[in-house]
């Protein structure tokens, strides 16, 4: 015998935590019964792409808190065709997760078709839909044509779509920007209404312009006007926050779902919270127990999944952000190298959250 433990699986993880962390002990599948529109209405919660953030665990953390589906990290069409492994990873869904959707970005129709076949042959019955990501605002990506460079180009952007739909197994979907600069005339609905016409079966917006980035409020007045324009649902993001911010774009704007991006950090239940919401049942709190012990279980899910550990670093921020002497479990984080350093890290908040709170008792 070696001595070396093996690390636990994510279905173990989830699982052995749940009670502790209040997310689900599963990964349940995103509906497959009725139309894109019908399964969206139904379950209107869904997890945003995010580059270097929606990795395998941070999706199961998010869907075991309540949210219907999870976005990949955006992925190139021309990383796909040079088949690279680490391409491919971020694809690939981890075992507990039934189902993915895709988000691809590039700037061809014809490695878009390429892209699209190849994912459908390798996910089969695990894809629940197809993005194609017109919204990234980073230099690097809009130097090249993709991302929210096609909101400048729609016909290439209707041929993206078509060549996808044609061969594409599942929805295809397109995420898209109120504009490319900040002070051009709104281009989102008529360039949604385009998308639909090219086949598109849903529209996310960001009610942001590109050059805003991630910076400045959302408008959200941008999701009514594209689901004027457009018959397919649209998938509302930007600025929600918080569980309320969810509840609220889902009923005050014509978005028939919403995305949740930046909310999530260090918030996994801000999907169930939201349901709660919306069905006038009362919410859930998540003391500093509850969020450290969902900080454990995501760097263990890290570790099952392969991932590279230096993420739990920002973690560490977002689940131990408003804790008393948060700065200094921070830094203590950033010293952190392995899984057991982290744990030990959470152990010694627990132990001294105990004493803080003696603290407060007795003063
Ligand atoms: C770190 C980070 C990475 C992101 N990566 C992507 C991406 O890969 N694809 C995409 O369509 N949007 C991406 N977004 C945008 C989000 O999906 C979301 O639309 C945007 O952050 C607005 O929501 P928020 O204001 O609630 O965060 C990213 C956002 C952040 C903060």
């Amino acid at each position: 015998m070696s001595g070396i433990l093996k690390p636990a699986s994510c279905d173990n993880i989830l699982g052995s935590s749940s009670e502790s962390t209040g997310l689900a002990p599963v990964v349940r599948p995103f509906a497959r019964e009725g139309s894109l529109a019908e399964r969206l209405r139904a379950t209107p919660l869904l997890m945003a792409p995010m580059a270097g953030v929606s990795d395998a665990a941070y999706r199961m953390m998010a869907r075991c808190g309540g949210a219907a589906l999870a976005y990949s990290e955006m992925v190139s069409v021309a990383g796909l065709h040079y088949g690279g492994a680490k391409t491919w990873e971020l694809v690939v869904p981890h075992d507990p997760e039934p189902d993915i959707a895709v988000q691809l970005f590039g700037s061809g129709p014809e490695q878009f078709r390429e892209a699209v076949t190849l994912v459908c042959d390798r996910l089969g019955a695990q894809l629940a839909l197809i993005d194609i990501n017109m919204a990234c605002p980073v230099p690097k990506v809009t130097r090249k044509g993709e991302g929210s460079a096609l909101l400048d180009d729609p016909q290439r952007a209707a041929a993206i779509v078509r060549a996808c739909v044609a061969e594409s197994c599942v929805p295809v979907t397109v995420k898209i920007r109120r504009a490319r600069r900040t002070g051009d005339v709104e281009v989102a609905p008529a360039f949604a209404r385009a998308m639909e016409d090219a086949g598109a079966a849903a529209v996310a917006v960001h009610g942001r312009t590109a050059s805003q980035l991630y910076r400045g409020e959302a408008d959200w007045g941008v999701i009514d006007r594209v689901a004027q324009a457009v018959s397919v649902p649209v998938i509302g993001t930007g600025d929600v926050r918080t569980a309320e911010d969810a509840a609220r774009m889902l009923r005050e704007t014509g978005a028939t779902a919403v995305m949740v991006a930046r909310g999530t950090y260090g918030n996994p239940w801000i999907f169930d919270d939201a349901q709660r919401i919306l069905a006038g049942e009362e919410r859930h709190l998540h003391d500093t127990s509850q969020r450290l012990a969902a900080f454990a279980c995501h760097v263990r899910l890290l570790e099952a999944t392969g991932a590279h550990l230096a993420r739990a670093r920002s973690l560490a921020g977002w689940y131990l952000r408003g804790m008393p002497n948060a700065a200094q479990w921070r830094d203590r984080a950033m010293q952190c190298r392995g899984v057991e350093d982290y744990l030990s890290l959470v152990e010694a908040v627990v132990e001294a959250s105990k004493s803080h709170v003696q603290v407060e008792v007795e003063t």
